[in-house]
């Protein structure tokens, strides 16, 4: 998810590696590090939790002489943010090194089968799975170090782009991707050769940058040409591409705002949080030909904690904000998959509330940052209540992580703009896999329905990638409500929460007041707000009830309301009704928020924009509320 840079050539490679990170500091991360194969041979690791001012730092005064080296900053998702867990990890017999951005699925199966034959392992890491199988190839096979990853890489199942260095060879780098992008950057002659998870640490070097593809490997050597190799061992080509990087863009990986990235960040990400959630079986059948696949969904906090999840009489989710909203599709969805009965309080009520809680209850707790100090709290109470408590948080190793009796990650990667976005949709999927995997050990949930909305799940990406192809039709749309002063965001269903959290986005950045309501309670009140001069953003993306969502935006039309309608595509009902669409491909309702949310998102970073507003940091908010 982090950043990776690496250095061969003719310079010194500390300084060139430095400054890489400090170009992918964008990113986000929790510590950095770096290994260099110095002027005498040896092997030196630095490493730093924190920034990379603290690696500096670290490795002030000592030998960070050497023209190979390959640094590193983390984002955990394995293991705590710590000085041990920072990358690069060294094999066993000190030889070979590595950093790693991505997820090894399968690390504890190789970690377990690498401890019965001897491997000693120093970190909690996944990654440290990678180098110590590389070296054991490398002595099973008597093999080259490329030779020796692309073994070790058949055998791991997952995400990663890797850099991995032997100090017995070191005229060599080699580097390899599947998922998880990697770029190379050949200088004059092939004299020298920089590698980085994007351009932005190469552009000042050379505009000679090749993309690595998935299950490529590629072997990096000084003074001679870049060979790009499949798993298998074929040659591949490796297409060179003249890129142009403007450095002013640099520091937020091209986009104007942490917000706009993070916006177009969700299709990877939420591919990151189901990767190895999401499992196909295939059964064959009796005469060996035909196959039947079908999915599963593995969370092995639920699978771990069977006794005090089916126990549950109740479930209490307690959180903040929009991981509050994310709460009440999650109450949808767990009701509905699980049959137990859900409650969603704000943790700053829930702990001055005097709850009745006690040790059959669950309580869950969803935070972004894992730092909420409500959150925390309601966390606490619940616990000397006797209550079990499962964290859904995305900051790994954060307090709310640490608190919590067990959990999942969200891992959609560090979010740095005020306004949250990609947990939101993170939050949900993982959600919508826990109440899968809850009420399929309960019994509760219908197996036909159950693989209907997994296979779903997976195109949810994809789907989100439609939408994303529609910024600049959003952009214009949002130009019309720049100084409007007062909005309604209506929606039913699971699409109600939605509304909810279009309504806080807008608030947040663009400072306009914005209401979220069920659109059939807005006959109850909110309807004598409306007349032309107040939008009605309506999302009417929802089957179940899309007959009285209709007769819901005929109340508004009656009263000259001035809709900007969410719509399933060619819904040409409703493109008629209305002043201003969107247009969101069909999903399965409980899944929709997934998608509808989106425009939303993308509409009021472009309101605050046009409104001149400074999206990322808005005034008054912080990014993890550590006070009460
Ligand atoms: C979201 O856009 C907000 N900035 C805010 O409501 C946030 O969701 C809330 O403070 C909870 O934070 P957490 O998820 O880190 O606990
Ligand atoms: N999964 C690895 C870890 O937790 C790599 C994380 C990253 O991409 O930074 O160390």
């Amino acid at each position: 998810m982090c950043g990776i840079v690496g250095y061969i050539g003719y310079r010194k490679a500390y300084p060139i590696l430095i400054k890489g990170l400090h170009r992918l500091e964008y990113r986000g991360y929790d510590s950095a590090g770096c290994a260099l194969v110095t002027d005498g041979g040896n092997l030196e690791i630095y490493k730093a939790k924190g920034k990379v001012a603290d690696l500096e730092a670290a490795a002030d005064g000592k030998d960070v002489s050497g023209e190979l080296g390959i640094a590193h900053t983390r984002w955990a998702t394995h293991g705590a943010p710590s000085t041990t867990n920072a990358h690069p990890h060294v094999s066993m017999s000190g030889d070979i090194t590595l950093v790693h951005n991505g997820i090894i699925e399968n690390y504890v199966t190789l970690r377990t089968q690498l401890e019965k034959r001897g491997y000693v392992f120093k970190s909690q890491t996944d990654t440290e799975v990678l180098v110590q199988l590389i070296e054991f190839q490398q002595k099973l096979r008597n093999c080259s170090l490329e030779v020796a990853v692309r073994y070790a890489l058949k055998l791991a199942i997952g995400a990663y782009a890797i850099a991995v260095i032997d100090k017995k060879n070191p005229t060599r780098l080699v580097a390899a991707r599947k998922a998880s992008p990697l770029a190379i950057g050949i200088g004059e002659e092939n004299k020298e050769f920089f590698l980085a998870s994007d351009a932005s640490p190469i552009a000042e070097y050379t505009k000679q940058i090749v993309y690595l593809n998935d299950d490529e490997v590629a072997v990096i050597e000084r003074g001679k040409d870049l060979h790009v190799f499949t798993l298998q061992g074929e040659e591949a080509t490796a297409e060179v591409k003249e890129v142009d990087v403007d450095l002013s863009m640099l520091d937020k990986g091209g986009y104007p705002h942490f917000m706009l990235k993070e916006i177009f960040d969700q299709p990877q990400v939420l591919r990151d949080c189901m990767r190895g959630r999401i499992v196909n079986n295939i059964y064959s059948s009796v005469t060996g030909q035909a196959h039947e696949v079908s999915l599963d969904v593995v969370l092995s906090a639920v699978s771990n904690h069977r006794r005090e999840l089916l126990r549950a009489r109740r479930i209490v989710i307690v959180s903040c904000g929009t991981s509050w909203h994310a709460g009440l599709i999650g109450k949808q969805l767990i009701e509905h998959f699980c049959r137990i009965p859900v409650e969603v309080a704000y943790a700053s009520e829930f702990r001055y509330s005097d709850p009745v809680v006690d040790k059959d209850d669950v309580v869950i707790a969803i935070s972004q940052s894992g730092e909420t100090a409500d959150t925390l709290a309601a966390i606490q109470l619940a616990k000397e209540k006797g209550a079990f408590v499962y964290g859904i948080v995305n900051a790994v190793g954060s307090s709310i992580a640490r608190n919590t009796d067990t959990g999942t990650y969200i891992h959609v990667g560090p979010e740095i703009g005020v306004a949250s976005t990609k947990a939101f949709t993170g939050q949900v999927t993982v959600l919508t896999l826990f109440s899968l995997a809850l009420g399929m050990m309960k019994g509760t949930v219908d197996q036909q329905e159950y693989q209907d909305v997994l296979a779903e799940l997976v195109k949810i990406p994809e789907k989100i990638e439609v939408v994303l192809k529609q910024n600049d039709k959003i952009k214009e749309i949002a130009q019309q409500y720049v100084n409007c002063r007062n909005f309604l965001y209506l929606g039913r269903g699971y699409n109600y929460p939605v509304a909810l959290e279009g309504a806080l986005k807008l608030k947040e950045i663009s400072y306009i007041h914005a209401e979220g309501y069920p659109a059939a309670e807005m006959k109850h009140g909110p309807i004598a707000l409306i007349d032309e001069n107040m939008p009605v953003v309506f999302l009417t993306n929802h089957h179940a009830r899309y007959q009285k969502v209709i007769s819901n935006l005929q109340e508004v039309i009656s009263r000259h309301g001035n809709i900007l309608a969410i719509i399933h595509k060619d819904d040409e009902t409703v493109k008629k009704m209305v002043q201003n669409y969107i247009e969101v491909p069909e999903t399965i309702s409980c899944l929709s928020p997934l998608v509808s949310v989106i425009p939303l998102q993308i509409l009021s970073y472009h309101v605050a924009v046009a409104r001149g507003l400074n999206v990322d940091q808005p005034r008054n908010l912080a990014k993890s509320v550590t006070v009460e």
